[in-house]
């Protein structure tokens, strides 16, 4: 314990204290969505927001796709697909430092060019809070590394792991790490070669640990889905792919598509949740591992080398990382863009939502249009229910897909949101008593409906000293950009607050709240900052 403690003085810069206004992560650890009561922003503040201010990045850049800034001691940290950092004073948007950490990948090599011309950091990073460093994957190429062609073949390209201090954005001692060219723990034939996948979800920091999901990118070549584990102390890397073992799929062709056995981890950018312990998340289709072929039911906590379409739960240990359990839905559809997927897992806080027989609950969303409530202790596994469904505490069945996943509210009896595509943002009431009613039913709806296409944002969550009547919901909408609404539904209709205008959103975005301010991504790529003006601490009301 002394040497890892002189680790971390040598290695870290001395800690600070955070404010607990500070949001040094996409939302919660447990991505419940509910960022809690410590931002001074409650219904009352926020009729008074006006637009403090807003800054307009390089013309190629995108501060984009989820790259929300992270909010520490009254800075706001951003990342870009152009690899650039940047800290900016909170209170007046002044740029205080930028650095380009690498350069970033040209898309050109890629099979699409869906994202921007350039491909760099993509899943927002998460800031330590005792030691003021931000950490970070940084997609970038070795010109001519593995084949001729400079940096554009996608063989080239690779990933680093980056651990920059918020004060000056100067590198830690050590880092960056290179985390290329390794097979995976649980199939090492599995080389992780970063050109080839997308570190999209935002990054989750569980103790020492910083854990990242791996996609594919245009869903081409022959990728496996990978979660990588880092220990900032030790700066051990261990991988672990979705689908690994003798019996999944895997080609020395590394452009053949699915080849690999797909399996991404993308959740439309949503972090990766953890009950301080054990990490949940989603895994999308299974390409070429999908064979279609068994009905037959299996228990979640069956050991499974190929996953697909499914939520799973794993657990590190001194091995790497370990399957724990899993759900997949009877009728998921690989490949038919309905995949579980698209959004990621909330863990719901288990002081509030709890009943006789289930002390801790997860939700799961899908482009099914379903949410599924799970107890996550017993996630459910494949077609495990008595009449070979699915064996989950609750199904609710939406009228549009879910990207990225759901909001909720422990105070004030307890709710959950969800905000679909094509469909309005809506409110689920909990019942801690279900027995024959559902454990949640709707209790309101926004009057507007979401455009069916085009990224709708995940919702978050606050609440003013946790006074009943504070809580506020917040939505993005690639049209009408930030929106707010009373967290408690009345008479079946949630109520908007006004704002005001953002001009539009950056798809699947969600808002970063600091003290008394709240910043966001606007449909221009601006970082637009809304709060009371004048003085530093607003009130809350
Ligand atoms: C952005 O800031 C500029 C001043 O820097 C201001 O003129 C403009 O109105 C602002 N735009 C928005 C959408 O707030
Ligand atoms: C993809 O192909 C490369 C060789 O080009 C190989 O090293 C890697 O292990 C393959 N990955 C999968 C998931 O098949
Ligand atoms: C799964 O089954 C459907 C319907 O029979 C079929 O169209 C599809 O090609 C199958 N997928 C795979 C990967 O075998
Ligand atoms: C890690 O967990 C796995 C699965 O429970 C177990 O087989 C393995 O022995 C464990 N390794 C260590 C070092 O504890
Ligand atoms: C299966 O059982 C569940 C209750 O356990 C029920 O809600 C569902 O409708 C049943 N499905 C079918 C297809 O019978
Ligand atoms: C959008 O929702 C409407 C009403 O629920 C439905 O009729 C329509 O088919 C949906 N459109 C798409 C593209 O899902
Ligand atoms: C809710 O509905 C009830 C019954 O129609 C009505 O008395 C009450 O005024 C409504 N409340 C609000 C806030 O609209
Ligand atoms: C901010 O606070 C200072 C000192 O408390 C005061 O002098 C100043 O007038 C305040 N400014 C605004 C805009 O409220």
């Amino acid at each position: 314990m002394l040497l890892l403690a002189l680790l971390l003085l040598i290695y870290l810069a001395p800690p600070v204290l955070s404010a607990p206004s500070d949001s040094p992560r996409d939302a919660d650890v447990a991505q419940s969505g509910y960022v809690g009561s410590d931002h001074n922003i409650g219904p009352d503040s926020v009729s008074r927001f006006q637009h403090l201010w807003n800054i307009t990045f390089k013309p190629d850049e995108k501060v984009t796709l989820g790259l929300q800034p992270n909010v520490d001691v009254q800075i706001v940290f951003t990342a870009s697909t152009e690899n650039v950092v940047r800290t900016i004073d909170a209170v007046t948007g002044e740029i205080l430092f930028e650095r380009q950490v690498a350069p970033p990948w040209p898309m050109a090599g890629a099979n699409c060019d869906l994202i921007s011309k350039n491909l760099g950091i993509m899943g927002t990073p998460v800031i330590h809070p005792e030691y003021d460093v931000a950490f970070f994957f940084v997609k970038s190429y070795i010109e001519d590394y593995r084949v001729p062609g400079g940096a554009a073949p996608p063989l080239n390209s690779v990933y680093y792991f980056y651990a920059v201090y918020i004060d000056g954005l100067g590198d830690v001692y050590k880092f960056p790490l290179f985390i290329d060219d390794v097979g995976a723990d649980n199939d090492p034939r599995k080389i992780f070669l970063g050109g080839l996948v997308l570190q999209r979800p935002s990054l989750l920091a569980v103790g020492d640990v910083v854990y990242a999901g791996f996609g594919g990118l245009c869903d081409a070549f022959n990728y496996t889905g990978t979660l990588v584990a880092i220990n900032i102390n030790t700066r051990k890397v261990n991988r672990w792919v979705t689908q690994g073992g003798p019996s999944s799929p895997w080609t020395s062709d590394w452009a053949k598509r699915h080849g690999g056995g797909a399996g991404g981890i993308w959740q439309a950018g949503m972090g990766l949740a953890s009950d301080g312990q054990d990490v949940y998340f989603s895994i999308g289709n299974g390409g070429s591992a999908d064979t279609n072929a068994s009905i037959v039911p299996i228990q979640g906590k069956c050991h499974q080398d190929i996953l697909l379409e499914s939520v799973v739960r794993v657990s590190l240990n001194d091995s790497g990382v370990q399957l724990v359990d899993f759900f997949r839905p009877f009728d998921y559809l690989s490949d038919a863009g309905q995949d579980i997927g698209s959004g990621g897992v909330s863990i719901l806080d288990p002081a509030v939502f709890k009943t006789s027989t289930t002390t801790r609950m997860g939700v799961a969303t899908s482009r099914n249009a379903k949410v599924y409530v799970q107890d996550l202790d017993d996630l459910g596994g494949y077609r495990a229910s008595a009449n070979g469904t699915d064996a989950v505490l609750q199904t609710i069945h939406l009228n549009g897909e879910i990207f990225g996943g759901i909001g909720s509210y422990p105070l004030e009896g307890g709710y959950i949101y969800v905000n679909p595509s094509n469909a309005s943002l809506a409110a689920y009431r909990f019942n801690p008593s279900a027995g024959k009613s559902p454990l949640f039913t709707l209790a309101g709806t926004s009057s507007a409906s979401n455009p069916h296409c085009g990224g709708v944002g995940i919702v978050t969550v606050t609440s003013s000293n946790g006074e009943p009547g504070s809580g506020i919901v917040w939505v993005t909408d690639v049209e009408r950009g930030l929106l707010a609404y009373r967290a408690v539904p009345v008479n079946g209709s949630l109520v908007e607050l006004g704002l005001p205008t953002v001009e539009g959103a950056v798809k699947y975005g969600r808002p970063v709240f600091g003290d008394g301010r709240v910043y966001v991504v606007d449909g221009k790529e601006r970082l637009v900052a809304l709060g009371v003006g004048g003085n530093r601490t607003v009130g809350g009301g």
